[in-house]
């Protein structure tokens, strides 16, 4: 899996090694394989699947459609319409501010959460917030790629976290 992945130096700013995975996406079977890889190890366990960012997206809609489960989305601040829970975090690249809208999930509703990469773990941990915050329960996190030393896993302390590749 990791030569589906680009390795960018100094982006999106000097002295970031961004991995990028959009090969993985673009290719039919090894995407299939990764999304079935990510659900298989929580299997009966999830009642939701949430993404959280684009590439997030792509991944719960793809898992929540091979599971029969519903997919939520932990947009960027700013693009849901109704009222929504917030939290803010750090980036490995600045700081941003995630939403849900916490309505839309039944309450006791076991999640699990999918990204496309684990670096310092502020995204995920942020949302695994949002869903703690709206009385679901985090099945689990899943994610294509860890970034192993960014201290993503000790972020999600307390969170079944599963990588299908370290680097
Ligand atoms: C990337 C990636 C994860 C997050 C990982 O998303 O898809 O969500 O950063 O970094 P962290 O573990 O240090 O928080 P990005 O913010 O670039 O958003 P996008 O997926 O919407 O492009
Ligand atoms: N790739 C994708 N998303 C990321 C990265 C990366 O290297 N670092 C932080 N978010």
């Amino acid at each position: 899996m990791e030569r589906l992945s680009i390795s960018i130096a100094d982006y999106p700013k000097p002295g970031v090694v961004f991995r990028d995975l959009t090969p993985v996406f673009a290719d039919g079977p090894a995407f299939r394989r990764v999304v079935h890889a990510l659900v298989e190890q929580f299997e009966g366990r999830f009642d939701a699947v949430a993404g959280v960012g684009a590439r997030g997206f792509l991944l719960a809609a793809a898992a929540a459609y091979a599971t029969g489960t519903g997919v939520v989305t932990v947009r960027k601040k700013g693009k849901l319409p109704r009222k929504v829970l917030s939290e803010e975090y750090a980036l490995e690249y600045g700081t941003d501010m995630l939403e849900l809208h916490a309505e839309d999930l039944q309450p006791g509703s076991r999640v699990l959460v999918l990204d496309d990469v684990l670096a310092t773990g502020g995204t995920l941990a942020a949302a695994a917030r949002l869903f703690e915050r709206a009385g679901a329960r985090v099945a689990g996190v899943g994610v294509v790629m860890e970034l192993a030393g960014l201290g993503g896993r000790a972020a999600l302390e307390g969170r079944e976290t599963r990588a299908l590749l370290q680097v």
